[in-house]
């Protein structure tokens, strides 16, 4: 996007993207799934410098949800590897990533991963918590309906505390307890590889994003894309309920 056509319109401040099409990209060209997900990992760390670039505060990626360990156990484990080098390679870059004041975050359910990628998470998310150009959201064993009842679990445990009536219960609470506190709902969600649906993916935040979809397989996802996205929606008239 030129200097000028950003001028003229306003930015999504948070984009969500669901990174399909990595299996049936792999297929297409004969090679096993899990170099589809090495493609949509390197697509991932180019569409994170451009976020930046263009100055959008906050992208979250939904890497693997809840429903996705049913899949076979090396693609899981390739996945969970390409999470491991992305992770290594940000520790080892984290000058670089702190200059481009890039914040790294995970949302999700930690609890079912691996202890070492809890890990470097947790040395990630501090090392980064105070950088504030661009957070990146990691959404790795991510459910939607999951990340609700966990929230509604912890205002049921204020209210059984008797800190909290029942009927004093607001949607900030639920809100304050979901695994993206104190980031502004997605204005924006790209869902490519030709699926129309959001997967349980931010469900609750998503309740006025602007949606966009298209055919093209993630790994194949450009930053010309992702502009093509962002002109689509500032033509989009959002009127939250209103007239
Ligand atoms: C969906 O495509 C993709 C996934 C379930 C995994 C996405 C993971 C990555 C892009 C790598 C993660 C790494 C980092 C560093 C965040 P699919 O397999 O369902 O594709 P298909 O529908 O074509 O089979």
């Amino acid at each position: 996007m030129t200097k000028e056509m950003l001028e003229n319109i306003s930015l999504p401040r948070h984009i969500g993207i669901i990174m399909d099409g990595n299996g049936r990209w792999a297929k297409q060209r004969g090679l096993p799934r899990s170099e589809g997900h090495k493609a949509g990992a390197k697509t991932f760390r180019a569409i994170c410098d451009y976020g930046a670039e263009l100055g959008i505060e906050c992208l979250t990626f939904y890497a693997f949800s809840t429903e996705n360990w049913k899949r076979p156990a090396d693609e899981v484990a390739a996945i969970m590897n390409l999470f491991r080098d992305y992770l290594t390679e940000a520790e080892e870059r984290e000058e670089e990533n702190a200059v481009k004041g890039m914040r790294i975050r995970y949302i999700g359910d930690r609890t079912a991963l691996p202890a070492d990628i809890v890990d470097m998470i947790d040395k990630l998310e501090e090392n980064s918590a105070d950088k504030k150009t661009i957070t990146i959201n990691l959404a790795v064993n991510y459910g939607g309906r999951d990340e609700i009842l966990h929230a509604v679990r912890a205002v049921a445990q204020k209210v059984q505390a008797g800190e909290l009536k029942a009927q004093d219960i607001t949607l900030n609470d639920i809100d304050g307890n979901l695994y993206t506190a104190g980031l502004p709902d997605p204005d924006l969600i790209i869902r490519p590889s030709g699926e129309y649906r959001l997967s349980n993916f931010l469900i609750w935040q998503a309740a006025y994003s602007e949606l966009w979809f298209s055919d093209i397989l993630w790994p194949d996802f450009t930053a010309d894309d992702l502009d093509k996205a962002i002109i689509d929606y500032g033509k989009r008239n959002r009127r939250f309920g209103g007239v």
